[in-house]
């Protein structure tokens, strides 16, 4: 599997609650590849947590300084790499996917993500008088979207190792 990818990298695209940082760090593990997790970069680079960027510095200079870490990253590479829920949504950042790795989209239903999301407070898009409808808005945007990565694996309630699997299989 490493000879086919060559030099690039994996990158792990989809909504939040997907199991994009699990997978991937197991991924990793696997393919004796680094792990990256852009969220926990973008958090180091600004020396606050996600939701303090988003309320002190609003919604686009987060998507500025996200672009930039995975641009970076990317260069870097190879690595496995999971991107948050919106990073894919830039054409720019696809482009730059596109020309250093394998992009694959961890695809969830909505009530698995629900599910998933709600056991974690820390996701300012879903500070939201109505998190579930926001969820669904997110997914009839994006899914057209992260339908463009190169692979599709279908993120459920299975153990995560299956996924795994699978995702290696599929490569
Ligand atoms: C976002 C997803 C989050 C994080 C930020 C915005 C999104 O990452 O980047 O809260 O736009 O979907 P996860 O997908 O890892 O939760």
């Amino acid at each position: 599997i490493l000879s086919a990818l060559g030099a690039r990298s994996l990158v792990l695209v989809g909504m939040m609650g997907v199991g994009k940082s699990t997978i991937g760090r197991r991924l990793a593990a696997r393919l004796r590849l680094p792990f990256v997790d852009a969220d926990t970069e973008i958090e180091a680079a600004a020396g606050m947590p996600i939701p303090e960027i988003f309320e002190r510095h609003g919604e686009p200079h987060f998507r500025d300084g996200e672009a930039r870490v995975i641009a970076r990253l990317l260069d870097g590479g190879p690595l496995v790499l999971a991107t948050g829920g919106g990073a894919f949504m830039r054409e720019e950042t696809r482009g730059r996917i596109a020309a250093k790795a394998v992009s694959i989209w961890l695809k969830a239903d909505h009530d698995v993500i629900m599910r998933r999301v709600r056991r974690r407070a820390d996701r300012p898009l879903l500070r939201t008088a109505d998190p579930e409808g926001t969820v669904t808005r997110l997914l009839t945007e994006r899914e057209p979207v992260y339908r463009n990565a190169d692979l599709t694996i279908a993120s459920r309630d299975v153990p995560h190792d299956k996924i795994v699997e699978e995702t290696i299989e599929t490569l």
